[in-house]
Parts: structure tokens; sequence; C-alpha cells
């Protein structure tokens, strides 16, 4: 990739600001755990795997910034970070990870305190990375020569360690010389399909066509796609799948039209305390989002809004999941 999505600086944590793409490319150097929450607030670094490589460096860089090393006041931090956002598990995951290695091994000092911070963070970050080329291995093995494939939201390098777990299996077929089309969702109200999916792909190379959500439908009832892959934010034990919004009318939309729909995620995104959809908690976003895009009044002042961050697509619209582990059905598939 031609760009660093999280990077380890020294004992500070550098992010491309993801609010900037695609007019300019920023990176933003943090040594203050505070500001790291409000950066995956406010969607600088966002996707739930980079969110949960974010917060386990924002642990080491909180310790860095306190100078305290007691386990209790670590977990403090931790759980001021864990609550950043809600619905993506990897979060919490990297956070209650580290924090059972620093239980197990004990270090005595402020250094060695810090040396397994840093050290399990690089680890999460670095797992990331293999387990989205595994992904995309696994995923390109469904996908012919050819094909067009539809993608919503950004499940790409930007969302990640490596190569994307949507994208990274859009990517593994690019690279094996499939010659595979893309189509983006743009992805209401923030436009993550249009502002950076569709420029990840095309710094790659990789044909894509970026459609306003709405026009999904069409392009399926006219036979123009083949498969539809997305990401995914929280996977519960039945398969009941947490993602961008608009991810669930798309699953509707590709069951009518027989189109397959699949869900590609790391085994950090599977939640085993999760039984169903319904125990998976939804970030509700500020009405600005939706009244407001992007600086100009779109809508009538105090108009009342509803602008839930995700959905939650049902296991039996899912035709697999594709993990770094295999391919997995969905209760489509079965
Ligand atoms: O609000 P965002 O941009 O963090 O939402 C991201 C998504 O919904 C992604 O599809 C999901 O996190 C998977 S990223 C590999």
């Amino acid at each position: 990739m031609k760009f660093e999505t999280l990077q380890r600086v020294g004992e500070k944590l550098r992010l491309i600001d993801q609010t900037r793409l695609p007019g300019d490319i920023v990176y933003n150097d943090y040594d203050d755990y505070h500001e790291i929450i409000k950066a995956i607030q406010r969607l600088e670094v966002r996707g739930a795997p980079a969110i949960g490589i974010a917060a386990a460096y924002a642990l080491a860089v909180g310790v860095v910034q306190t100078g305290q090393y007691e386990i209790k006041q670590i977990e403090a931090i931790g759980r001021t970070i864990k609550d950043a956002r809600p619905t993506a598990v990897n979060l919490a995951w990297a956070i209650d990870r580290v924090l059972s290695r620093l239980k197990q091994e004990t270090p005595g000092s402020l250094d060695a305190v810090l040396k397994l911070l840093w050290d399990e963070a690089e680890i999460i970050h670095e797992e990331d990375r293999l387990m989205c080329t595994r992904i995309g291995e696994h995923g390109a093995s469904l996908i012919n020569a050819g094909d067009a494939i539809l993608t919503h939201c950004n499940a790409g390098a930007l969302a990640t360690g490596g190569i994307g777990t949507a994208l990274g299996v859009i990517y593994a077929c690019h690279y094996q010389g499939k010659n595979i089309s893309v189509y983006a969702d743009e992805t209401r109200p923030l436009l993550q399909g249009a502002r950076l999916t569709s420029w990840e792909l095309m710094q790659e190379g990789i044909d894509v066509t970026l459609i306003c959500d709405s026009m999904a439908a069409v392009l399926m009832t006219e036979g123009r796609i083949n498969h539809v892959v997305v990401g995914a934010d929280r996977i519960a034990k039945n398969g009941d799948t947490a993602n961008k919004i608009g991810t669930y009318g798309l699953a509707v939309h590709a069951k009518y039209h027989n189109v397959p729909f699949y869900v590609a995620a790391p085994s950090s995104t599977f939640d085993e305390f999760i039984e169903t959809g319904r125990g998976i908690p939804v970030e509700q976003r500020a009405a600005e989002e939706i009244t407001e895009g992007f600086g100009h009044r779109t809508a009538p002042d105090n108009v009342q809004t509803f602008s839930p961050a995700f959905d939650i697509t049902p296991n039996e619209l899912v035709s697999a999941f594709i993990t770094d582990t295999g391919i997995r059905p969905g209760g489509r598939g079965r």
C-alpha cells in the first residue's frame, strides 16, 4: 500500500487522518491517549480491526503519558479506551488481550510494563496484517475471473493493519490477475465508500465504479453484480453480523436477486460472548452527520433525526463468512 494507516513512531502513535481523505494526505502523531480516543470517535481512524490496533497502542501511550503502571491504573485507562465506540468488538478484544498478558506476566517496573504493552500492541498489529492476507486468499477462491463485486463502506487497508477484509479479497483477486471489477457504495452519511474505498482501490489500479447506495438494487436486477462482499464490526455466536448502516438492506437485495452475500472478517471480530445480533450495541451518531453533510446544511433546522452507525444482518442472509481460518457457511449457504 502507498500509505500507512497506523504506525508506532517511538512512543507515539501515528495515524493517517481519514477525515481528510481523499483530498489531503495528513498524518497526525499522538502522545496523549485521550486524543487517540477522540480520533477514534471522529473516525480519523476507523474500521473494526484498525480501532482495535489503535486501542492497544493507546494503552501503551496512556502508560507513557501518566507514568502509572499498577494493574488497577492500567485497567482504568483501558476502560476509558474501550468506551470510545461501542459496536466493534475488536476494541474491547484488544484491550482485554493486552491486560490478560499483563496479569499473566506481572512485570515489576515501569520499563518492563511499557516493553510488554508496546510489544503486545505490535503483535496484534502484525497478526491483523497476516489475518487480512489469509482472508484475501480464502475469499479469492470464491471469485471467478472477470467477476464484478459490490462492497459497502470501507473494509480495506484503511480499516485494518493489512490489506483489509472485504477489500483483502478484492486485492487478492487483483494480484492473482483475475481482472475483477468493483462497485463501491458511497455509504451515506459519512461516505466511507466514496472517500476511502474508491480512493484506496484506485491507488492500486483496480477498476472501481462509485455508486450511490440506492443504486445497488438496479445493478443486481441488471445482472451486473456477481458477489457482494462486506466487512463486519461484530459477529454474534449465531452469525448475526453488525456492519455499516445499509449492509442489511444490501443483504436483502442480494437474497432477492440470488447474488451471493459474503461477510469477510478476522477471528477478532467474532464475539464468543454474544448469542445473537440483538445483544450487539449499536452506536448512534450525531444528528449533524445527516443534516450537515460535510459542512453544508442539507435539512431544516431542528428536524428530528435517526442515525445508527451500524445495522445487524441476520445470519440467514449471509451466504458465507470469509475468515482467516477458512470459509464458514452462513445461514443462506446451508
Ligand atoms: O464507522 P466505521 O467507518 O468505523 O465503520 C466501518 C465498517 O462498518 C466496516 O465495514 C467494518 O468495521 C469492517 S472494517 C474491516
